[in-house]
């Protein structure tokens, strides 16, 4: 196995000793592991502990006499194939958020092109305060990965969410980053992701709030376990995925003639898209003008994509969602057997945390053969992870 490199960033608070479990068993996998430490994490535990454990330098100050001709924030910055902050205050994520590279650590992680990933650890109260939330997503927004902190008793006394994560899962999401399984490769996968627009008039459509960001992380899951993607999306504001297929689509005709044009030649099918069920009768040429104080237009009912698939579908695993806002399961299951389905995605759409517009999802998987798996609330990334380890656990043959 290529041998890889972390940056680890550890900056100051009482979990800064946790870090160092981390730094160990990246250790034990043969990772080489760099680590720099803010001032404030020097004040919990000595530098030297962690120099002993990852057997090299330990970073401090920006302005020490660099070792080689390179410039130390820059050389460590190119030398990182993923770089870990843990634990990550509440002042690191602000810093970046807000473009502020003034020590050794920030201007490392803004040098950088490696994924970053943040662990967070603080007092539950500024964890929740909606400034630090607000870093938080912005900096989800430009790519950054967060792992999330646990709820529980705080150093503080504090009950509540800003435990740093269990070290085992921080050093497993690590290693999994930098060793992606590829346990898709030659399999192809067709998904489909956002709404769809019913036009009315030139100027006018009537679509739904999906977001396509459960979709576009079912691809780029897909993607990167070595599968061949095709994404067939609806309008939506997320960027066209790297090395994927990507169809662009405004209304249901043009979804189902891409995916039956692509259908026969795929694996796997998911269909995560927000569908219209329903069209104008009629489509109006010119703008339709205001006139009498009521505007009555007819509906249509348009096709039902995926119980077409469903009908001449040959060795496909197909897979639907279910956006339902009450009879979450029954509504689920009839969906299933009445578009001949493998698996359904159950999803409540009521919950605000979760569903359409958020990065996060709460789901229930349920398979052809009866079996349901509840999940507990996820990124919508790891809900894709979870749910291509139940297909290709299932249908290894395909
Ligand atoms: N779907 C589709 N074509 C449609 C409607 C839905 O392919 N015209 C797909 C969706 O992509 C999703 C699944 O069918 O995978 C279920 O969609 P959902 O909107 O939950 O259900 P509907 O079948 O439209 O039923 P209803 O709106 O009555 O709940």
């Amino acid at each position: 196995m290529e041998r890889k490199t972390v940056v680890i960033g550890v900056t100051g608070g009482v979990a800064v000793y946790k870090a160092l479990d981390v730094i160990s068993r990246l250790r034990k996998k043969n990772i080489d592991v760099h680590v720099i430490m803010t001032e404030s994490a020097g004040e919990f535990v000595n530098p030297l502990s962690f120099q002993s454990l990852s057997q090299n330098m330990v970073v401090t100050n920006m302005f020490d006499e660099p070792k080689h001709w390179e410039i130390q924030h820059i050389s460590l910055a190119k030398k990182a194939d993923l770089m870990l902050i843990v634990p990550a205050t509440a002042n690191i994520i602000g810093k970046v958020a807000n473009g502020i590279a003034d020590d050794m650590l920030s201007t490392t992680i803004m040098a950088t092109h490696a994924p970053v990933v943040f662990a967070p650890a603080m007092n539950t109260n500024m964890y929740l305060n909606p400034i630090v939330q607000n870093n938080i997503q912005k900096l989800k927004d430009y790519g950054y990965k967060f792992i999330e902190p646990e709820s529980g008793r705080l150093a503080c006394g504090d009950v509540g969410a800003g435990k740093l994560a269990d070290t085992e899962l921080i050093a497993d999401k690590v290693i999994s980053m930098l060793y992606p399984i590829k346990d898709m490769s030659g399999k192809k996968v067709l998904v489909t992701a956002g709404p769809t627009w019913s036009l009315i008039d030139p100027v006018r459509f009537i679509t739904n709030r999906s977001s396509g960001k459960m979709g576009y992380a079912i691809a780029e899951e897909a993607r990167d376990r070595g599968a061949e993607v095709t994404l067939v999306s609806g309008p939506t504001s997320l960027k066209a995925p790297f090395g994927i297929n990507t169809i662009n689509i405004t209304t249901n005709e043009e979804m189902l003639n891409e995916v039956l044009e692509h259908f026969n030649s795929q694996d796997i099918v998911i269909k995560a898209a927000a569908v219209a069920d329903y069209k104008p009768v009629e489509y109006s040429q010119n703008k339709i003008k205001k006139a009498s104080n009521e505007l009555v237009l007819n509906f249509a009912k348009d096709t039902d994509i995926l119980k077409k698939l469903g009908e001449i579908k040959q060795n496909q695993v197909l897979v639907g969602f279910a956006a339902e806002s009450n009879d979450l399961i029954s509504n689920a299951e009839s969906k299933l057997k009445k578009k001949n389905l493998d698996y359904i995605v159950a999803n409540d759409i009521t919950s605000s945390d979760t569903g359409f517009q958020s990065s996060e999802n709460r789901v229930i998987i349920l398979t052809r053969d009866g079996e349901k798996l509840s999940l507990e609330k996820m990124s919508k990334r790891e809900v894709a992870q979870k749910l291509f380890d139940i297909i290709n656990d299932k249908h290894k043959e395909v």
